[in-house]
């Protein structure tokens, strides 16, 4: 499974037993549901998107001890599909602080309960978020990097 898994992803993150990152945990965790699939049977982009920007948001917040806005997708790549009974995963973390922005890394991994227990990353994305106070003006955050 986990080996499985380190074949599916470019990347060489360090991956526990279950194929999940390790010493990480989840912003969210969300069963893909059938409403959710696009005609072809797959889970639509746009879910997996949407749950990305509320994980990378999340930490975010986090980061920033407040409210944020989403200012920027600075990239998305899906690299597998997500399948309906999916239990997806969303891991997210500050890798940049700025004056009032900070930049999040999210990666996404699927557990296949089709095919019992198997583990694939299906997507990874940044983005930047402005801190913003209650009035949705722009406040600076505390220059400090996240552990998540
Ligand atoms: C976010 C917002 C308050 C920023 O206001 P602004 O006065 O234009 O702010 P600035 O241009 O000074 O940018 C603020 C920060 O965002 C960063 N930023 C702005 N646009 C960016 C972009 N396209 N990519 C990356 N960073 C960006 C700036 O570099 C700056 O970072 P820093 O302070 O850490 O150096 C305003 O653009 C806004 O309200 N946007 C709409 C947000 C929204 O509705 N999101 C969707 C729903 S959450």
């Amino acid at each position: 499974m986990v080996k499985q898994n380190r074949q599916a992803t470019s990347e060489l993150e360090e991956l526990d037993k279950q194929g999940l990152p390790r010493n990480r945990h989840a912003e969210l965790r969300v069963m893909a549901m059938p409403k959710d699939a696009n005609p072809a049977g797959d889970i639509f982009g746009g879910w997996t998107m949407s749950n990305v920007d509320v994980a990378g948001a999340i930490s975010a917040m986090r980061a920033t001890g407040g409210r944020v806005v989403t200012v920027a997708l600075k990239s998305f790549a899906f690299k597998q599909p997500v399948a309906v009974g999916d239990l997806v995963s969303f891991y997210a973390k500050v890798i940049g602080t700025g004056t009032t922005s900070v930049t999040v890394e999210v990666d996404v991994y699927s557990q296949r309960w089709a095919t019992v227990g198997v583990v694939v990353k299906v997507a990874e994305a940044l983005l930047t978020y402005v801190a913003v106070d209650a009035e949705g003006r722009k406040r600076p955050v505390a220059r400090r990097e996240e552990v998540s």
